[in-house]
């Protein structure tokens, strides 16, 4: 019987994960199955305990039930995901136990790796300041980098900033406005962001352009549609080094993956898996 593996959220149906966990499954000849679900907020903890009852291999949760998850009673976070206050992965254990990840975190620290930022001592602008800037931030802070999160909303960068720095160290961690980008990426090494801006239908916006980047910055977007951004754009311009949002995308499901089976998924494969699911 094949072992079913599932990603819960609401909407579902533009998931890319299903495609590249599937490709990954079949390439190492496991006899794995992994489906979307529609599951509202308020009916996860069913879900989850329905799944582990049918005997899942395992759960990815999406928007918007990272951080409902956090807060039921059947789902133990590591600490990490404790700190984040968001799950995205969830292990069923031997004895019945229950355990929320957050890869996200992770996802985003490897695309960077790939990259050849060395994160430990880097100055790092993040943009915005909801979930997917907490996972971000934590990992980052967590790998000694030195973080200013800029947001809209300058009370939510400075509550993000104020929770990581009770974490980690606070003399590196620091909560701005927007208009403070402009002088901020003149030092800064990394720009990561994690804003709605340039993401489809919104293609003609973005956090910053090219006269404000400079050609030792690395700019990292994690929105993926489109597959090149705006900000991605305006960065090659000023001759940055750009990363793609799609590799935070397999770099997470990768390190669920990992935690689900204990077996080294075929990263190449997912990229490409998600790449042509995304220009097709
Ligand atoms: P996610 O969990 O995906 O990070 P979110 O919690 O809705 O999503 O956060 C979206 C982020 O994009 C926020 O930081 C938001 O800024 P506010 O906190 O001020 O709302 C930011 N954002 C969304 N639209 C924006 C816009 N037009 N300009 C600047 N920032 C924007």
């Amino acid at each position: 019987m094949k072992l079913v593996f599932g990603v819960f959220g609401d909407p579902i149906g533009h998931s890319l994960s299903p495609a590249m966990h599937n490709a990954a499954f079949s390439t190492l000849g496991m006899d794995c199955v992994y489906h979307a679900f529609r599951v509202r907020p308020e009916n996860l903890e069913k879900a989850i305990l329905g799944a582990e009852a049918m005997g899942f291999g395992g759960l990815n949760l999406t928007v918007p039930l990272k951080e409902t998850a956090v807060k039921l009673a059947c789902i133990k976070p590591d600490p990490l995901a404790k700190k984040i206050g968001a799950i995205n992965t969830v292990v069923f254990g031997t004895s019945g136990e229950i355990t929320g990840y957050n890869t996200d975190g992770l996802g985003a620290k490897q695309a960077l790796l790939d990259a050849a930022v060395e994160i430990g001592g880097s100055k790092i602008v993040i943009a915005g300041a909801g979930g997917a800037a907490r996972a971000i931030a934590f990992q980052l802070a967590t790998d000694g980098a030195d973080i200013t999160i800029i947001n809209r909303t300058v009370e939510r960068a400075i509550e993000l900033a104020r929770d990581i720095s009770d974490a980690t160290c606070p003399e590196k961690i620091r909560g701005n406005g927007l208009s403070g980008l402009k002088s901020l990426l003149k030092e800064a090494d990394v720009l990561v962001n994690t804003t709605a801006l340039g993401m489809h239908p919104n293609i003609d916006t973005t956090i910053a352009t090219a006269e404000e980047m400079h050609p030792d910055l690395t700019v990292f977007d994690i929105v993926y549609n489109p597959l090149e951004t705006k900000l991605l754009r305006e960065a090659k311009e000023a001759g940055a080094k750009t990363v793609s949002g799609i590799l935070m995308l397999v770099y997470q499901g990768a390190e669920a993956f990992r935690l689900w089976t204990g077996i080294e998924p075929p990263v190449e494969l997912m990229k490409k898996t998600v790449f042509e699911a995304l220009q097709a």
